[in-house]
């Protein structure tokens, strides 16, 4: 019997990449259903070094102050598409993907979110939960839409803020949640147990009333 496929994924990050290192982990066991099959970024992030432990390929396509978007997303997607993914995974990928991207993605790439969206979207989720003094925020990990974090969800879970904490200190409680539930998304979608394109056809999450 032919072994069954793997799930190719690609990885983009902007910064020390400790969820891309969770995966990368969790890839490491021959019956995990999903290979990252490179790691891209828009810098040349620190967290490239988790790839080249292991030997797999970085790309970067760098963004300067006066970079034409579209043209950046072109090459990207160009970097992204040698390698054949079947999934392309946001982990702390800073910058927003122009929607040519996105379409030609779609509904093969997700993103993780340190809140728990529709609460709290943003490059500084984790500042504006706290300076909110919400008792909890979360995790979450969703479809990319066209939007900033508005994407369908594929799943999410609450964490607690505690009295005291601070920025690293929260925002640590929330990657070790993010991880675990990157990890699990990965491998459902791998496995056909989740599929993104029913959850795309989904609404988007929309603020409670
Ligand atoms: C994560 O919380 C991610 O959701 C956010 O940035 C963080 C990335 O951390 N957008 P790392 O680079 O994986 O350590």
């Amino acid at each position: 019997m032919p072994a069954p496929a793997v799930l190719r994924v690609v990885v983009l990050i902007s910064g020390g990449g400790s969820n891309l290192a969770a995966l990368l982990e969790a890839a490491d066991d021959p019956q995990y259903p999903a290979r990252v099959v490179a790691v891209g970024a828009d810098r040349l992030a620190d967290g490239f070094t988790h790839a080249e432990e292991r030997s797999i390929p970085t790309f970067s396509v760098p963004f300067a102050a006066d970079t034409d978007r579209d043209e950046w997303g072109a090459a990207l997607l160009e970097q992204i598409e040698f390698w054949r993914p079947g999934l392309v995974v946001l982990s702390g990928f800073m910058r927003l993907l122009p929607p040519a991207v996105v379409h030609a993605l779609a509904p093969n790439l997700i993103n993780t979110h340190p809140a728990y969206l529709p609460e709290f979207p943003g490059a500084h989720a984790v500042r504006d939960a706290l300076a909110a003094g919400v008792s909890q925020t979360g995790a979450t990990v969703m479809v990319v839409d066209d939007g900033v974090d508005t994407g369908p969800v594929i799943v999410q879970e609450r964490v607690p803020v505690r009295p005291g904490d601070d920025h690293g200190a929260l925002h640590e409680r929330i990657k070790a949640v993010e991880r675990r539930l990157l990890i699990d998304t990965v491998r459902n979608i791998a496995l056909g147990a989740v599929r993104l394109s029913a959850i795309s056809a989904r609404s988007p999450a929309r603020p409670q009333p």
